[in-house]
């Protein structure tokens, strides 16, 4: 097995060289050698997102093939779907429209309440103290209409910004919690338990890779403040850069297929999923590779 990576969007080379690849020649439920390990994850290191298609994959396969990339992150306290209402097995995220009968919730549902905050911009897991390395994302079923995902690179947003900008932000701490997200969306209605779950973490704004030694803005719609600021002031500030973050030139819109598999880096990008026609299954089955470390001490109560 060769495997190869060509860029997705040539086109783009002048403002973002080398944003989304495409893998060529990989079947991931082959065993994978040291060297095609190595292949992906310098793939991950340049790109940030991998696209691979036609990866017929079950679950037990991508779960395989993810720890080739590192420890399963826990899913504890990443939602509100309860134990016994989990459509999959364990080490798989859920990131369906669909109950455990396969059947799409019902409008007023609150897990769909919940799931539309992935509507916004965000990494994945920045409310854990420890955010996750990589997401792999499972294309079982897809949206007969929209529901592409778009991924924005947050290397390219933080080499555009300014100096003066750079220096404001250098040092700053956020804080994130799923909490802020759904609240940014209206969805309140929590029990004591699922509020004491979403306790906020800390996360630097900047971060650097650890591999290729790129700055990033470590940006998410779980971004409820920053340490030491003003709530409105935090907000506006927030809300700036992550318009900056996601202009068109850095982003990087998925058109699903049937079987594709797509890895992101969540150090690296920000993403969201658009609107589809939910009435429809769209059977989308995700794994995390765990990070490493924590970006910030974390509060004290945490
Ligand atoms: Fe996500």
């Amino acid at each position: 097995m060769k495997i190869s990576i060509q860029p997705i969007r040539p086109d783009f080379a002048g403002e973002v060289p080398d944003f989304a690849g495409e893998v060529h020649g990989a079947d991931l439920r082959m065993p994978l050698s040291k060297e095609h390990v190595a292949t992906i994850e310098q793939g991950m290191d340049r790109y940030a997102v991998l696209v691979f298609r036609d990866q017929y994959l079950s679950d037990d396969e991508q779960i395989a093939f993810t720890r080739k990339l590192g420890a399963l992150e826990n899913a504890q306290g990443g939602n509100i779907t309860k134990d016994d209402e989990y459509r999959l097995k364990q080490g798989m995220i859920d990131v369906s429209n669909l109950d455990k009968n396969g059947n799409p919730f019902d409008r007023s549902d609150r897990r769909r309440m919940f799931n539309l905050g992935n509507r916004l911009w965000h990494s994945d897991s920045s409310y854990r103290a420890i955010p996750a390395k990589y997401s792999l994302l499972s294309a079982r079923t897809v949206a007969t209409r929209g529901g592409n995902t778009e991924f924005a690179d947050m290397r390219a947003a933080y080499d555009a910004l300014d100096d003066e900008m750079r220096a404001v932000i250098e040092d700053l701490v956020c804080e994130h919690s799923l909490l802020y997200s759904r609240g940014s969306m209206g969805f309140t209605e929590l029990s004591q338990a699922e509020r004491a779950a979403f306790k906020p973490v800390y996360q630097r704004l900047v971060r650097t890779h650890p591999v290729t030694g790129r700055k990033s803005l470590f940006l998410s719609s779980h971004i409820g403040t920053i340490v030491g600021w003003l709530v409105p002031e935090a907000r506006d500030l927030i809300r700036d850069l992550i318009e900056h973050a996601t202009q068109r030139d850095f982003v990087y819109a998925h058109v699903w297929r049937q079987s594709d598999f797509v890895i992101w880096d969540n150090r690296q990008t920000m993403h969201r999923v658009r609107r589809f026609d939910e009435s429809q299954p769209r059977d989308m089955r995700r794994t995390t590779v765990a990070g490493d470390t924590a970006t910030a001490v974390q509060p004290q109560s945490a």
